[in-house]
């Protein structure tokens, strides 16, 4: 598994999938690479590729292992559209100070879209926004809140100039007021104690690598989580099969409540 083995993978992977490697992380990736087929009898990357890629679903698994921290901001524009015309004007009829946990944050894409429509829909109240993930590293670039052009291709044109500065490499730089809003924590959703009382929580894109045990397990534990009235955001393909005998009701599709009483 040398460099040039290296190489040569990530332009068949290119080729293939319109993923460049080159725009990601190098070390990080190649790690998440050398993990996995550490797990398995080839000898190269290009010889795990050529195999993986006979079989569409082992393709397809090894593309969204890849893909694990992909996130933007304001991903799925019209479920954010939503949080903002809808549930959060709702969440606030109930209370000024809104506490909100983005759990499996990546990038810090998605709590500093909360951030920003806080700032918009209450520009003078203070809110919590608290944002986890699993992976220390991505929590640190989250923290930088340095974004690529792609990485904020779904922001309306005036929030791009209102909330990023744009840095000499051609990246957007948050503006520290946004920045501010939100706390970064490491913490695994599969073993870390929960806080409670939340108004809002969302886990979006982070459930599908998990086991079907461990979803019901954890859609438990943020039912306990949310305050009464509270509203659990998922991704969109993944509605909570048995969300009822949890106790949720549904709010909208993808947005389940715990009810008041
Ligand atoms: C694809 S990103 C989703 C980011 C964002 N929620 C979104 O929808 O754009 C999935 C994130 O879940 C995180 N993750 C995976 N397993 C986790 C776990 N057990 N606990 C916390 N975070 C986890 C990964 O590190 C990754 O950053």
């Amino acid at each position: 598994m040398d460099d040039k083995d290296w190489e040569l993978f990530k332009d068949k992977l290119n080729k293939k999938t319109g993923i460049d490697l080159q725009l990601y992380k190098e070390q990080q990736m190649r790690r998440r690479i050398n993990n996995l087929i550490q797990k398995t009898t080839f000898k190269s990357y290009t010889a795990f590729f050529n195999d993986t890629v006979k079989d569409k679903q082992r393709f397809a698994d090894f593309i969204e292992y890849l893909t694990i921290n992909v996130s933007e901001f304001f991903r799925n524009p019209d479920k954010f559209g939503m949080v903002e015309s809808d549930i959060i004007p709702y969440l606030l009829k109930k209370t000024d100070s809104l506490n909100i946990w983005s759990a499996g944050c990546s990038i810090g894409a998605e709590p500093y879209s909360l951030a920003i429509i806080l700032k918009e829909l209450t520009p003078s109240k203070r809110h919590r926004i608290l944002a986890t993930d699993l992976d220390i590293e991505i929590i640190g670039k989250a923290k930088k809140a340095v974004y690529t052009g792609d990485e904020i291709k779904a922001m309306r044109a005036d929030r791009k100039v209102k909330y990023f500065t744009k840095t000499p490499d051609g990246k957007f730089a948050l503006k520290p007021d946004i920045k501010m809003a939100v706390d970064f924590k490491r913490h695994n959703l599969l073993k870390d104690p929960f806080e409670s009382n939340f108004d809002l929580i969302l886990c979006r894109n982070v459930v599908i690598y998990f086991t079907e045990e461990a979803k019901a397990e954890l859609y438990k534990n943020f039912f306990k989580a949310l305050k009464p009235g509270g509203i659990l955001f998922v991704g969109g393909t993944e509605s909570i099969l048995n969300s009822r005998q949890i106790g949720y009701e549904t709010y909208k599709p993808f947005f389940y409540q715990r009810p008041m009483k």
